[in-house]
């Protein structure tokens, strides 16, 4: 089984004090000796002091979004040439909370991708239905139109987007609301991902194929569970990653599954 991927989205929260004292108690907990990959993705404006703090640390650095275009009149966006210049590894892209509040479509999430990938970062693509899609089980139908517009698309010549990101399942309606989805439930979603990311590339390996992640109300007394399904690559933490006792005991958890 391949290390799990544990992201701590700080979404809009921190500040300057906030980040230095949860830096450092994340990067004195002695997470760089466990078999995990434990990421942070803190709003941008905190980045260059993130990755300040976070320097000699395993600890990877990620973003919250990023513009598809390389430069030019986009008022308030950022590249993913910018970001990989400050030491960013990652980036989300898609998260649910963009596509609503920004009106990001699926196309739009792809290209931000694809920029990401081509920087050198890794994209992790979010996707996950609301509380009505869910209500009319229509979840895997609505997950698999939210990842169609990444098949086929190349970093480079005969390199696949899809070898080159990670894709984190958040259902909305679980995200904030202290109520995660059934084990059973990320189960059936996380299975019909793999399935369609087996016929989206079909000359990859297994060990080629992205890790999924689930995310959505993510606590530590949740975690192993959540993590033990073979389906899960690892975890996408909103609240609990601004509490460092939470986001190290959930990055232990997934070290215990290795
Ligand atoms: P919570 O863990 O706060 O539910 O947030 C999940 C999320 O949206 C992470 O991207």
């Amino acid at each position: 089984m391949s290390r799990k991927l544990i992201i701590g989205n700080w979404k809009m929260n921190g500040s300057l004090a906030a980040n230095e004292a949860l830096a450092r108690a994340l990067t004195t907990a002695g997470l760089e000796e466990k078999p995990v990959d434990c990421a942070v993705c803190p709003p941008s404006v905190y980045l260059a002091q993130m990755a300040g703090l976070l320097q000699g640390s395993s600890l990877l650095l990620g973003a919250q979004t990023v513009h598809a275009r390389e430069s030019g009149a986009f008022t308030g966006d950022v590249s993913a040439a910018m970001l990989a210049e400050l030491g960013c590894k990652l980036v989300l892209v898609g998260h649910s909370e963009r596509r609503a509040g920004h009106g990001e479509s699926s196309e739009q999430v792809a290209a931000q991708a694809l920029a990401a990938a081509r920087a050198g970062l890794t994209p992790v693509v979010c996707v996950g239905e609301s509380a009505d899609d869910h209500d009319a089980g229509l979840m895997q139908d609505v997950v698999i139109a939210q990842l169609a517009p990444l098949a086929g698309l190349e970093v480079e010549a005969g390199v696949l987007l899809l070898e080159k990101l990670v894709l984190a399942y958040e259902p909305i309606w679980a995200i904030g609301s202290g109520e995660a989805a059934t084990p059973q439930y990320v189960s059936v979603v996380l299975e019909c991902i793999h399935e369609w990311l087996a016929e989206a590339a079909p000359a990859l390996a297994e060990e080629a194929l992205p890790r999924v992640l689930y995310g959505g109300s993510v606590r530590p007394d949740n975690a192993s569970e959540m993590l033990s399904l073979h389906a899960c690559g690892g975890l996408l933490v909103g609240g609990a990653s601004l509490v460092a006792e939470e986001f190290i005991a959930i990055c232990s958890a997934a070290a215990a599954q290795v």
